[in-house]
């Protein structure tokens, strides 16, 4: 099939027509890559895996770390980087702010929130911290969270005990719940007169575990207590609104399912607390009511930031329904491939709405530390050892670019280890 005839047939799946306007043309988004197998819908994702440099010698089953980005978005990051280090300081004065305000402006809308509620920032790390070190902490306040939350807002919630004599409740999350009643009692059990601010995680990292964060924020609202979402892997992943959820923080990393390059991150906050938040770094913004006063940085890697409206274009050109769809599709026919499996466990719920494309599995004879060795040493296949809590495996992360013949090799690996 000629390239030609190929943009015509785009049509049958779904996606968006290509515009003159698009950050991304034509010759970007297909490159060299020769389409003759029709129009099926593996036809697609392999087009979509044509796009991508991927390392010859392993399979890529962690891309929970962060998302490698696709040829077409690095094309456009590299430029955005040659043309700040050609114009220089005349970037950063006369444009740098212009572009930061109009990239919150799109990607506010991108994520569902009023870009007055949004800032970029690098990285989740960086904005739950803000909010749970900027917190109006008072001595004997309570906070909640899970053990099977990322260990670095562990870490502040720890410094924040220390520093404001802060008392930490913390619950354990079952891998597989009846119901999401059982989720909200389990939060809401930890809930006394003294409780501040819970952290939950949209989308728990060593499972995939998808919580019904606006469930638990109506239970917390109820008895006056304020929903810190860490949603790390939730943005570009699956399709939601922020706003939807009703929460009063909202922290994510672009750099994994946006797959923006490395050092982007998002935080939203409700307008009625961001007078109350202590910004990380100060800025020269002082009316507290503008979330600009807690977004400073100083000097740092604007053309990441540009590349962001590389990334969403991307992204809305393949679409966040279908990938969505797809994630799961490739979380569910390897978790499907070994659940009956002798000596296999599967950490990750089978109910398709509380997870997407994470999973968790484990053979019950093999510490995940040695699983991960002999997978990537016997099988060439990369993945990462989760081995805390109540979680006991490797975290399998597929992407848009994972073949299900690299899944298949994986399967039969994962037979072979159990049954040894
Ligand atoms: C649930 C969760 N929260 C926070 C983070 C921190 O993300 P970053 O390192 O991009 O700040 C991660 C990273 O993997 C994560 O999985």
């Amino acid at each position: 099939m000629k390239k030609r005839d190929f943009i015509k047939n785009l049509g049958a799946f779904g996606l968006l027509p290509f515009t003159g306007n698009s950050p991304l043309n034509n010759e970007d988004l297909l490159g060299n890559h020769s389409y003759t197998n029709g129009n099926s819908e593996e036809d697609f994702w392999s087009l979509i895996r044509n796009q991508y440099k991927l390392h010859p010698d392993f399979i890529n089953l962690e891309s929970g770390y962060y998302n490698i980005i696709p040829e077409p978005t690095l094309k456009k990051y590299l430029k955005h980087l040659k043309r700040v280090n050609l114009e220089g300081s005349y970037y950063m004065r006369q444009h740098r702010f212009i572009d930061k305000d109009n990239i919150t402006e799109e990607l506010a809308s991108f994520v569902g929130c009023n870009s007055k509620n949004l800032i970029i920032t690098r990285n989740t790390t960086e904005s739950l911290d803000l909010v749970i070190s900027g917190f109006a902490w008072n001595k004997g306040d309570e906070a909640i969270y899970a053990v099977q939350d990322y260990g670095s807002m562990q870490d502040m919630f720890e410094q924040i005990e220390k520093r404001h004599n802060v008392t930490l409740r913390k619950v354990s999350v079952p891998n597989h719940p009846k119901n999401d009643e059982e989720l909200i009692e389990l939060y809401e059990s930890q809930i006394t007169k003294k409780t501040k601010l819970i952290m939950v995680s949209h989308m728990i990292n060593i499972t995939g575990h998808i919580l019904p964060v606006k469930k638990i924020c109506e239970m917390a609202h109820k008895h006056g207590v304020k929903v810190l979402v860490d949603g790390a892997h939730c943005i570009g992943h699956f399709d939601f609104k922020i706003e939807d959820l009703g929460c009063d923080y909202y922290g994510s990393s672009l750099h994994k399912w946006l797959a923006t390059p490395l050092g982007a991150g998002l935080l939203y906050v409700k307008s009625e607390h961001i007078p109350k938040i202590w910004p990380l770094l100060a800025d020269h913004e002082k009316d507290p009511t503008k979330i600009k006063r807690l977004s400073h940085t100083g000097t740092h890697p604007v053309h990441t930031d540009l590349a962001i409206l590389d990334a969403i274009e991307y992204l809305n050109w393949i679409g966040i329904k279908k990938k969505e769809n797809r994630l799961r599709y490739l979380k569910t026919y390897w978790q499907q491939a070994l659940k009956d499996f002798p000596n296999i466990v599967i950490n990750t719920s089978f109910d398709s709405h509380r997870s997407c494309g994470i999973g968790n599995v484990g053979i019950r004879s093999i510490n995940p530390e040695i699983l991960a060795k002999r997978l990537y040493d016997e099988f060439q296949i990369f993945t990462v050892a989760i081995d805390y809590a109540n979680v006991k495996g490797c975290r399998i992360t597929p992407n848009v670019f994972t073949s299900i013949k690299e899944l298949d090799s994986f399967i039969t690996a994962m037979k072979t280890l159990a049954i040894a």
